[in-house]
């Protein structure tokens, strides 16, 4: 049927009515539907929209279906990702660790060629817009789950991008140990382990591996801080996202490790969210 663009959005608004965000929920119906913004669809007179179809879309989101798995897709900064279900759909929060990744690069790059690590790199979002950012940088994309891997490899390839290698890898196992990175990203679970079960419905349809962080959260994190220095260049920097409150808990293990906290960034929400740590030692930059 021809629907008037405002017609369409009471009707997208309608279907979505028992969710507890109605607007918002259609907003984001008829951008996956129509796989373009709202303010574009609103400058057409009028839609061709299939109601069924639309309704269809509506009644998974009904069933507490994040829209990434519904329409098997999600958008991260510029790029669009697959995301199939069973995999971890990448946030908001994380487009922060990114750009702060790329303000890293850019301190670094007349140092390179540089070497980069994403630990836990899910369906290759971090890795892809760094590797789009810096087409000479060397990357390594890692993740203990092969379909992560497999999904990962087919969003770099996509964006025809040569430059990221990837492993299958129980954080740094796997990792040559001689192997040095001027830069280590990631954004691993964090989600204490006994908080899991109070998680939105629609976040717990997500992997329980890509979310459980162990006892208050921290068990990877610090796992992670422990030992990265040894796979960092002197100098080499570790950006870490992190949960709520969680800079506190961590504050021990970097002090035993051989990294400097040089500072933390606040999310959107004003939370502390972004760990930025580097490698101490002679200072190569
Ligand atoms: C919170 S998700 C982040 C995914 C993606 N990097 C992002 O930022 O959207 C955490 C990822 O770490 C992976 N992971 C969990 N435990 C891991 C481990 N021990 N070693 C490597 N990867 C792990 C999960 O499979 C998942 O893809």
């Amino acid at each position: 049927m021809l629907i008037r663009p405002s017609e369409l959005f009471n009707l997208a608004q309608k279907l979505l009515g028992d969710t507890e965000r109605p607007e918002q929920e259609a907003k984001l119906l008829l951008s996956y539907f129509f796989n373009s913004s709202i303010g574009e669809l609103y400058t057409k007179q009028y839609l061709s929209v299939d109601r069924e179809a639309l309704a269809h879309f509506a009644q998974k989101r009904l069933a507490k279906e994040p829209w990434a798995y519904i329409f098997g897709w999600k958008e991260f900064r510029d790029i669009q990702l697959k995301v199939p279900r069973g995999l971890f759909i990448p946030r908001q929060e994380t487009e922060l660790l990114t750009e702060r990744a790329i303000k890293t690069i850019s301190l670094l790059l007349p140092h390179s060629p540089l070497s980069v690590l994403d630990l836990g790199t899910g369906v290759g979002n971090i890795a892809i817009s760094l590797s789009k950012a810096f087409p000479h940088l060397s990357l390594l994309s890692t993740d203990i789950c092969p379909l992560a891997l497999q999904t990962a490899i087919s969003n770099a390839q996509r964006y025809n991008l040569t430059n990221i290698s990837f492993l299958l890898s129980d954080l740094f196992k796997n990792i040559p140990p001689n192997k040095k990175f001027h830069l280590i990203v990631s954004n691993p679970p964090y989600i204490p382990e006994d908080k899991l079960d109070d998680l939105p419905e629609e976040v717990k349809k997500e992997p329980k591996r890509a979310l459980n962080g162990g006892e208050k959260g921290v068990s990877i994190l610090r796992e992670i801080i422990e030992t990265a220095p040894h796979f960092l260049t002197p100098g080499g920097y570790l950006l870490l996202e992190i949960g709520l409150s969680q800079e506190k808990l961590l504050k021990k293990p970097i002090l035993k490790s051989k990294l400097i906290l040089k500072d933390i960034v606040k999310d959107y929400a004003g939370i502390p969210r972004i760990m930025i740590l580097r490698k101490n030692g002679k200072d190569n930059y």
